[in-house]
């Protein structure tokens, strides 16, 4: 069941649009995010659902019902903002209490309602202390607190854990996964972070120049990226696109890019293609190959290796190009900056796009797309 409806959002700062006719829709109880670099328009659109932008064009609707025209308190939504600013001289336990308060709620049901929210954000030990004597951790949890407190209908977090350090990142991932599963609330998370929104979403959509590029799960986005921005989004680090042409021989297609030629047979548009193109490949559908290469592949330099832990990260030099490769970490370290190899790629697993647009060239596997 559909719970949020955001349908065709206009907003303008002046001469700069910051959403651009976004629409996307949240089921009840789903765990959405906004993944968007740096001024896509994920704090507009966040804001613009909570009612705190007036909106050019568009509609919210909640629930089946238009909350465009509706005051920010009459949504019964809550915004968790990246600098989550608690009053410094109210103990944990007044700073959740806050909103409660200013319902006018009699004191036990306060008293009951924050050592409910407080247990099940395990920061019970400390209500009795002022925000400057809590960890980062600690705050973000008063903050988390203080916004469910009011059981919104929906919690609205606009980078929540990009003041964390990654330590408590990666914890703080984990818990909100707990609380919204236990919650069973309607969530929309706002994250320029990759790795937060496919771990943590169950579908996502990713924004540019205030509209929505694609929707899917994390799996859909990540198997199918429907152009070469999505692409590069999703999955670290991100997919290897490289300048290529498309020519004809005898057999059919040929994919000529600056250090291989392949067979381009596999996509259905190469047939007719003469634009150029932007072949992409994940680092991890790429492997070196021991003695004679069988398939497609190509030879290269070892230009940098960074280790990661359990992998490292292999840039290797192919003509003019760098090409990332991703290799467990024990069988990475055979490889030394200077070497040559001979490495193999899984074309199943390529992309084609054009490059001037961007868009995805279909493949002939994959004939939903
Ligand atoms: N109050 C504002 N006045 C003018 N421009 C704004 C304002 N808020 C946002 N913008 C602009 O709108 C665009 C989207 O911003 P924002 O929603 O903050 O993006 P994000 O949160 O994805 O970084 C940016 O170009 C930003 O500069
Ligand atoms: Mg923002």
């Amino acid at each position: 069941m559909t719970a949020l409806e955001v349908e065709g959002i206009v907003k303008r700062f002046g001469d700069v649009t910051a959403l651009d006719g976004l629409s996307f829709e949240a089921g009840a109880g789903e765990f959405f995010c906004l993944l968007g670099p740096s001024a896509a328009g994920k704090t507009t659109a966040l804001r613009a659902i909570a009612g705190l932008e007036r909106l050019d064009a568009g509609r919210v609707r909640f629930g089946g019902r238009d909350v465009t025209d509706d005051p920010v308190q009459g949504r019964g939504f809550a915004m968790i903002f990246q600098t989550f600013a608690l009053y410094p001289h109210l103990t944990a336990f007044e700073n959740l209490a806050y909103p409660l308060r200013e319902e006018k709620r009699p004191a036990d049901e306060v008293a009951r309602r924050v050592d409910e929210i407080a247990e099940m954000l395990r920061i019970s030990h400390a209500l009795g202390r002022k925000p400057n004597t809590l960890s980062g951790g600690e705050q973000q949890r008063v903050a988390i607190g203080r916004a469910l407190i009011r059981r919104p209908g929906l919690l609205l977090l606009d980078e929540p854990l990009t003041n964390l350090d990654a330590k408590l990142r990666h914890d703080t991932r984990a818990e909100f996964k707990r609380l919204h599963r236990e919650l069973g609330m309607t969530m929309v998370y706002a994250t320029p972070d990759q790795l937060e929104a496919l771990t943590m979403a169950e579908r996502l959509a990713v924004l540019r120049d205030g509209r929505i590029v694609q929707t899917g799960t994390p799996e859909e986005l990540y198997a199918t990226p429907g152009d070469s921005f999505v692409a590069t989004m999703v999955g670290a680090p991100p997919m290897n696109l490289i300048p290529g042409e498309i020519s004809r021989n005898g057999s059919g297609p040929v994919l000529s890019l600056p250090f291989a030629e392949l067979d381009a047979g596999r996509w259905r548009g190469a047939a007719t293609a003469t634009e150029p193109v932007l072949f992409g490949i994940r680092p991890h559908d790429i492997a070196p190959v021991n003695g004679e290469r069988r398939g497609p592949g190509f030879s290269a330099t070892v230009h940098l290796t960074e280790p990661l832990g359990d992998v490292t990260v292999i840039d290797l030099q192919a003509s003019d190009s760098l090409v990332k490769m991703v290799l467990p970490e024990h069988e990475a370290l055979a490889y030394r900056v200077g070497d040559k190899v001979d490495v193999e790629i899984s074309m199943e697993d390529t992309h084609l796009f054009f490059r001037e647009t961007g868009v995805l060239i279909p493949s002939v596997e994959r004939p939903d797309q």
